[in-house]
C-alpha cells in the first residue's frame, strides 16, 4: 500500500533491535521493520514465538528504543512512553494494590478525578464491572482483570492503543465476549490499534491489516490486506472471504513454524 509517511500515525522505519543478555550474548529480535500504521487502523501482528512481537509493541511504548532506524508516532521520534499510546501487556496486568475504581481512574490525575467520576463510572460499566468497583484485582477472574487493564488504558483516549495478546490467557468464552467488547471499543472511538495475537481468527475478525512476521530476527514476510467489510461483527466469522483470508495465513504461518524450528536444529 503507497502511504506516505505524512498520511501516517507511528511509522518503523528500518528498525532492527538487538539485545544483549546477562552473559553479554546478543540476541536479534527484530530486523529491518518497515511499516506504516494509517490514523484509525487495526492491525494484528502474528508470527512465532520468539520472533520479537512484543518488542516490536515496546518500540512502540517508548520501552524500548531501536538499536537501529527509529519509531515515529505523529511525525515525531519516539523517546518513552506517554499515555497517549497506552500498552496492554501480555500477562494479567491490574495493579494489585489498587480497587478496580482506583485502577480504571489510574492515568487521570488525582485533582481531577471527582470530575471525571461520569467518566470512571462509565468505563466500569462499559468494562461490565461497576459492581466490583470496589474490590481488589486479587478477587478478580483474569478476564475481568484484562477488563480493568483495558478501561485504565482506555479511559485516557488514546491514540494508539498497543495490545500484547490481551486475551491469551483467557478461556474460549471469555475470549469471546473480550473480542466483542474490543470490536465495540475500536468502533466508538477513532484509536489506532497494533494488537499482538496468536489467534488468527481473532486477528482475521479485528484487523485491517495482519501482518506476517519470520522467526527471530523478526521480519515483516507478509501483509494480508482485509476484505471484510466494517464495521466488523463475529457473524463474519461464517463468510468465505473469513474462511479465505484464515486459511491463507494459516499455510504462510506454518511455513515460518517450520522455518522456525529448522533455525532452533541448526542452532541446538
Ligand atoms: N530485555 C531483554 N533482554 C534480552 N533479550 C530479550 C529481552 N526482551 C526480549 N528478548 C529476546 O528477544 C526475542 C524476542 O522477544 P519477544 O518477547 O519480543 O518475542 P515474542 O514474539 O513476543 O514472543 P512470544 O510470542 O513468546 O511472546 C527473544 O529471543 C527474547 O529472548
Ligand atoms: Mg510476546
Amino acid at each position: 500500500m503507497g502511504l506516505s509517511r505524512n498520511d501516517s500515525l507511528v511509522v518503523f522505519e528500518k528498525v532492527s533491535k538487538t539485545f544483549v543478555d546477562l552473559k553479554f550474548r546478543k540476541v536479534q529480535a527484530l530486523q529491518d521493520i518497515n511499516l506504516y500504521v494509517k490514523s484509525g487502523e487495526f492491525i494484528a501482528v502474528l508470527g512465532p514465538s520468539g520472533c520479537g512481537k512484543s518488542t516490536l509493541l515496546r518500540l512502540a511504548a517508548g520501552l524500548d528504543e531501536p538499536t537501529a532506524g527509529r519509531v515515529v508516532y505523529q511525525n515525531e521520534v519516539i523517546t518513552g512512553p506517554s499515555p497517549d499510546r497506552g500498552l496492554v501487556f501480555q500477562a494479567y496486568n491490574a495493579f494489585p494494590w489498587l480497587t478496580v475504581r482506583e485502577n480504571v481512574a489510574f492515568g487521570i490525575s488525582q485533582d481531577a478525578e471527582e470530575s471525571h467520576s461520569d467518566e470512571i463510572s462509565k468505563w466500569l460499566s462499559v468494562t461490565g464491572l461497576s459492581e466490583f468497583a470496589d474490590c481488589y484485582p486479587k478477587v478478580l477472574s483474569g478476564g475481568m482483570r484484562q477488563r480493568v487493564a483495558l478501561a485504565r488504558t482506555m479511559i485516557v483516549k488514546p491514540g494508539l492503543l498497543l495490545l500484547d495478546e490481551p486475551f491469551g490467557a483467557l478461556d474460549e468464552l471469555t475470549r469471546d465476549s473480550m473480542q466483542r467488547l474490543l470490536l465495540q471499543l475500536a468502533r466508538d472511538s477513532d484509536c489506532t490499534v497494533l494488537l499482538v495475537t496468536h489467534d488468527i481468527r481473532e486477528a482475521v475478525l479485528l484487523s485491517d491489516r495482519v501482518i506476517l512476521l519470520s522467526p527471530r530476527p523478526g521480519q515483516i514476510v507478509e501483509v494480508f490486506n482485509s476484505p471484510l467489510p466494517k464495521p466488523r461483527t463475529r457473524h463474519l466469522m461464517k463468510s468465505p472471504e473469513f474462511d479465505r483470508l484464515h486459511e491463507c495465513i494459516v499455510e504462510r504461518l506454518g511455513d515460518q513454524a517450520g522455518n522456525a524450528f529448522s533455525t532452533e536444529a541448526r542452532t541446538a
